[in-house]
């Protein structure tokens, strides 16, 4: 058995080595801003790439493991900061492990039809995200967030779930302040429309 498992990953261009680059911009996050007036008024402007993932997939069976490294540019669209689409796992039992690298973020976790919550995700913090739970990162700050997920490599990616309901939480810029909060909240501060 071939045991040359060692790969080399970039801070700088957030690449695993040889491994296959995916970016999402702007226009592929279709309905995951809160704001949709901002969003269509930001794309008018450019479509920049908003986050990317590098992915490590050794695999050969299902009790092998996965890593995806992955970098969240900084900005916003209105007071709502970038994000990634987020997910549920196609195989719902499957846990994840993020660890944050460089930057600062937040992690928003949803149990499907459950608690919801809102964590830190930076340099030297572990988040652990148990099965049946959505998970969404944001970037919170000024330069690049840059993280490692690693999960099980039958989990799958199960995103059309979550693009009806889209995340019950969001992450706000509120006067230099970084806050979590409900987006029926927010929609209902904005007279019910969005
Ligand atoms: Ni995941």
């Amino acid at each position: 058995m071939n045991l040359e498992y060692l790969k080399l990953f970039d801070l700088n261009t957030a690449q695993i080595e040889s491994m296959p680059l995916t970016e999402r911009r702007l226009s592929q996050l279709s309905g995951c801003f809160a704001d949709a007036r901002a969003y269509q008024a930001a794309l008018e402007q450019s479509d920049p790439v908003i986050y990317s993932v590098s992915s490590y997939e050794p695999a050969h069976s299902d009790g092998d493991l996965h890593i995806g490294l992955g970098r969240i540019m900084p900005g916003k669209v209105g007071d709502e900061f970038y994000l990634t689409r987020g997910h549920l796992h196609t195989w719902r039992e499957a846990a994840e492990i993020y660890i944050g690298l460089s930057g600062q973020g937040q992690m928003l976790l949803e149990v499907e039809g459950g608690a919801v919550s809102s964590l830190s995700l930076s340099p030297q913090s572990i988040v652990y995200v148990p099965g049946h739970t959505a998970h969404r990162t944001v970037n919170t700050g000024f330069s690049p967030l840059l993280y490692l997920g690693i999960y099980p490599a039958k989990a799958g990616h199960d995103y059309a779930s979550l693009t009806e309901h889209n995340f019950r939480q969001m992450v706000l810029d509120v006067q230099g302040s970084v806050q979590t909060i409900l987006r029926s909240t927010w929609l209902e501060s904005r007279g019910g429309s969005s």
